[in-house]
């Protein structure tokens, strides 16, 4: 089993990472192969609403010249995804939006892409705007219909510079419950397979009262 992390962070060795540094580490504790990928200091457009990737049907953005197409294929092949952030301005690190708004509509339009698969968010912060940047990046595994292990408290550590949330005792604390629960959730997961059918997928419903 694998499992994807995602560094939305500029900072490539800041909270964000060590966040997800503390939980990969429970997770390749259980035999879970893990690989951080940095997306927060590359140069990664926001979506055009072109919705091409509706059309075309063929896993890909067609935006050129970024990482994106190639990080959907490793959402693709991963058991388990995480994404981290760290918050900025009460929200989630621009970059690592654009990237998550063009990935994540990309693996929706094409059958649900991520499906079942087990997900996570961790969000790092000095001090105020960890819940709602959580809160946001929660949207994204909850509309692709991913299964969500929890901690003991919200995903979220405090430190400002890089390093810093080491010190945060209960922060580290629930990174490395959440890390103990996704491992355990995947197991499950896992043996499920083949022995407990997974429910029939639903196309979606598009309603809207404006016509
Ligand atoms: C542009 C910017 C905006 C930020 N906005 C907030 C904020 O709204 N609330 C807060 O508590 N900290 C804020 N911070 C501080 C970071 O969230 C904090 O330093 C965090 O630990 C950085 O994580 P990193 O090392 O992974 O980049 C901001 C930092 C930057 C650079």
């Amino acid at each position: 089993m694998n499992v994807v992390a995602f560094n939305g962070s500029p900072n490539k060795e800041g909270n964000t990472w060590h966040a997800l540094k503390m939980v990969t580490a429970e997770l390749e504790r259980e035999g879970i192969e893990t690989e951080i990928v940095q997306v927060g200091n590359k140069a990664v457009r926001g979506c055009i609403a072109c919705y091409q990737c509706a059309k075309n049907k063929n896993e890909q953005c067609v935006l050129p010249g970024d990482e994106v197409n190639e990080w959907i294929q490793q959402m693709k092949q991963a058991d388990g995804i995480i994404l981290g952030s760290p918050v900025h301005y009460s929200a989630i690190g621009g970059t690592m939006k654009s990237f998550l708004d063009r990935a994540f509509f990309v693996t929706s339009v094409n059958d649900g892409m991520l499906r079942h698969k087990v997900g996570t968010a961790v969000v790092a912060v000095r001090r105020s705007g960890g819940l709602p940047t959580f809160d946001q990046l929660n949207n994204f595994l909850n509309y692709a219909e991913m299964l969500l292990p929890t901690s003991n408290y919200w995903n979220v550590i405090h430190g400002r510079t890089p390093g810093e949330v080491v010190q945060d005792l209960e922060g580290v604390q629930i990174m490395r419950v959440l890390g103990k629960n996704m491992a355990w959730l995947m197991k499950l997961v896992a043996h499920g397979k083949g022995a407990i059918p997974p429910p029939e997928r639903e196309d979606k419903t598009l309603f809207s009262f404006i016509h």
